[in-house]
């Protein structure tokens, strides 16, 4: 187990962590399409680009409507969060109609793009995988040849105290990781 507490890693990587108290401010429109735009230009298996994003500002009926498809216990802590994103892929070539296997991989590095471009503008990410499928594929229209990878609640960070146990005592909890040692091997 370790700490985020080498210095030599990059500072937006050390910075970033998926908080749950937001601020009431607002992201403005162009850092929104600021953010989107960074996960435009992760690398993806034949530059197919199999993500596609759907969102919406918070105090909107479309933010509602992506609101109501999450877990109970993200349900919570959303409430207050400046934006919420969908991310939703593609699972076959556009080229040739054949499965593209990389599809979640390639979304999750347009989605990293996204969360690492937000914290260098002090803007924090969430990811969840906690939603309910059916209804965000029927809310939303998602085609079968699409699936939906997560939903990705942003905004400024707001004061701790504004959550319930036990989210409030983890948004000060230290982040934690394996070591390195644990997760890699040099082969011989
Ligand atoms: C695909 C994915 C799904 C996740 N789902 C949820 C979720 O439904 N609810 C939640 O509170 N956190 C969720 N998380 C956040 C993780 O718990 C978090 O990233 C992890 O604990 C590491 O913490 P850090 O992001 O602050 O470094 C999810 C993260 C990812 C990448």
């Amino acid at each position: 187990m370790h700490h985020n507490n080498n210095s030599r890693l990059n500072e937006l990587i050390r910075k970033r962590r998926s908080i749950r108290a937001f601020s009431d401010e607002e992201i403005t429109a162009e850092d929104l399409t600021t953010i989107l735009e960074a996960a435009t230009w992760a690398p993806s298996s034949m530059n197919e680009q199999p993500w596609r994003y759907l969102y919406a500002r918070k105090g909107t009926a479309g933010y509602a409507r992506l609101w109501n498809c999450l877990a109970d216990a993200n349900k919570t802590w959303t409430a207050n969060a400046a934006a919420l994103i969908v991310c939703v892929a593609r699972k076959n070539f556009s080229r040739n109609g054949k499965p593209n296997r990389h599809y979640m991989h390639d979304c999750g590095l347009a989605n990293e793009n996204l969360f690492v471009q937000a914290i260098s503008m002090n803007i924090y990410t969430h990811a969840m995988g906690g939603f309910d499928m059916e209804r965000t594929k029927n809310e939303l229209q998602v085609p079968a040849d699409e699936e939906v990878v997560c939903f990705i609640a942003l905004g400024y960070a707001g004061d701790p105290s504004q959550l319930e146990e036990p989210n409030r005592s983890r948004e000060s909890a230290p982040r934690t990781r394996k070591s390195v040692e644990e997760v890699s091997t040099e082969i011989a």
